[in-house]
C-alpha cells in the first residue's frame, strides 16, 4: 500500500499540532519561571510556524516500528533543540539573519543578547522536554538515558555545535566537496539521524533494525541540508519564510555553489533512494518513511 500525499500532508499536519500542542504547555512555563525577555524570546522562537519536521520523524519511526503510545513529547524535545540551533544560527556572529519562520528573528524581535541567552536556556529546557516525555510515555530508565544520550550527543561537538563552527570556517574558502559532506552531516544531518533513531528506541526497536534506521537518517539528514542548499537559491523569501539568497552573499560553502543545483538535487535524490532500499533491506516496509524521505527533497520551504 502506498502512503498518498493527502495521507502524508495529513500525518504532517497531525505532527505539527501535537508538538505545537505539547510546545504550548512548555511557552507558558518558560514565561512564568522566566520572567523577563529571555522567557518572552524562548516563547517566540518555540511557538513561531516551523514545519516540526524532526518531531514528525520521532513519531513516524515510532509509530512505524509498533509504538502505540503518546511519543509527542519526546518529539517536541527535538525540537526544542532545533528551535536553539536556529536563533543561534541567526545571530549577527553567525549567519546575521533577520527573518525565520516568517518572523523577525529571535535577536531582531528582541536583542543579541536576550536572543543568546534565550537560545541557551532551551538546552536544559529540552532535557526537561524530554525527561517528561519519557514520564508520559512511560519509558524505563534505560529507555530514557538512551535516547537522552542519542539527542545530546547530537547535538553537541561531534554534531550539530561541531558543524556549526564547520560551517562558519568554511565561509569564503574553497571547501573539498567531501568535507562539506561532513559539515552537512553534522550540522543538520545529526539531529534528523537522532530524531529518527529516539523514535525508533522509545517504539522498542531491535538493536538490528535501529542500525537500518540509523542508516536511513544520516542518509535523510544529509539530503535535508542539500535541498535547503539548494532553496536558498531558487526560491523566494515568502516561500521560505526566512532571507533567500543568503548563502551565496555570505559566501558559504553549499552544495549549490560546489554541484550547481542539478547535480545537487541528484545526489539528494540518490541518497533518499538509498535510504529507501536500506529500511527494504531490513524488512522495514513503510510507505509512510518513503513518503517523508521523499518530502524531504521535494519541499518548497
Ligand atoms: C532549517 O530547518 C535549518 C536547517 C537545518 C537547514 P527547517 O527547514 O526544518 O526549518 P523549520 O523548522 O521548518 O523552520
Ligand atoms: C543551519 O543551516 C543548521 C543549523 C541551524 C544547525 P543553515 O544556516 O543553512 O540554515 P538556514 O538556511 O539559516 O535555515
Ligand atoms: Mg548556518
Ligand atoms: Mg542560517
Ligand atoms: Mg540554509
Amino acid at each position: 500500500m502506498t502512503t498518498s500525499t493527502t495521507d502524508l500532508k495529513a500525518f504532517l499536519a497531525e505532527a505539527r499540532r501535537s508538538t505545537n500542542a505539547v510546545l504550548e504547555t512548555w511557552c507558558d512555563r518558560a514565561r512564568r519561571e522566566i520572567p523577563g525577555p529571555v522567557g518572552q524570546a524562548i516563547a517566540y522562537s518555540l511557538s513561531a510556524p516551523g514545519k516540526r519536521l524532526r518531531p514528525a520523524l520521532v513519531l513516524a519511526l515510532y509509530q512505524e516500528l509498533g509504538g502505540n503510545g503518546d511519543v509527542s513529547e519526546i518529539a517536541a524535545a527535538v525540537e526544542v533543540v532545533h528551535t536553539y540551533s536556529l536563533v543561534h544560527d541567526d545571530l549577527p556572529c553567525m549567519d546575521n539573519d533577520d527573518l525565520r519562520r516568517g518572523r523577525p528573528t529571535t535577536h531582531r524581535q528582541f536583542d543579541v543578547a536576550t536572543a543568546g541567552e534565550a537560545g541557551l536556556a532551551m538546552v536544559p529546557l529540552a532535557a526537561r522536554v524530554l525527561a517528561a516525555g519519557c514520564t508520559r510515555l512511560g519509558c524505563s530508565d534505560e529507555v530514557l538515558g538512551r535516547v537522552a544520550a542519542e539527542l545530546f550527543r547530537a547535538a553537541g561537538a561531534a554534531g550539530m555545535i561541531g558543524g556549526q563552527v564547520l560551517d562558519l570556517e568554511a565561509e569564503g574558502r574553497p571547501v573539498a566537496i567531501e568535507y562539506l559532506r561532513e559539515i552537512h552531516r553534522r550540522k543538520t544531518g545529526a539531529l534528523i539521524e537522532a530524531s529518527a533513531v529516539i523514535g525508533a528506541i522509545a517504539g522498542g526497536a531491535a538493536p538490528s533494525r535501529l542500525a537500518a534506521v540509523r542508516a536511513w537518517g544520516r542518509e535523510v539528514g544529509v539530503a535535508f541540508q542539500i535541498a535547503d542548499d539548494v532553496l536558498d537559491t531558487t526560491a523566494t523569501s515568502q516561500e521560505l519564510g526566512k532571507t533567500a539568497g543568503k548563502d551565496a552573499r555570505q559566501r558559504k560553502a553549499t552544495f549549490a555553489t560546489l554541484l550547481g543545483p542539478e547535480a545537487a538535487m541528484e545526489e539528494a535524490r540518490a541518497r533518499i533512494d538509498r535510504a529507501i532500499a536500506l529500511l527494504g533491506e531490513s524488512g522495514i516496509d513503510s510507505s509512510l518513511l518513503q513518503g517523508l524521505a521523499n518530502f524531504i527533497v521535494n519541499r518548497r520551504s
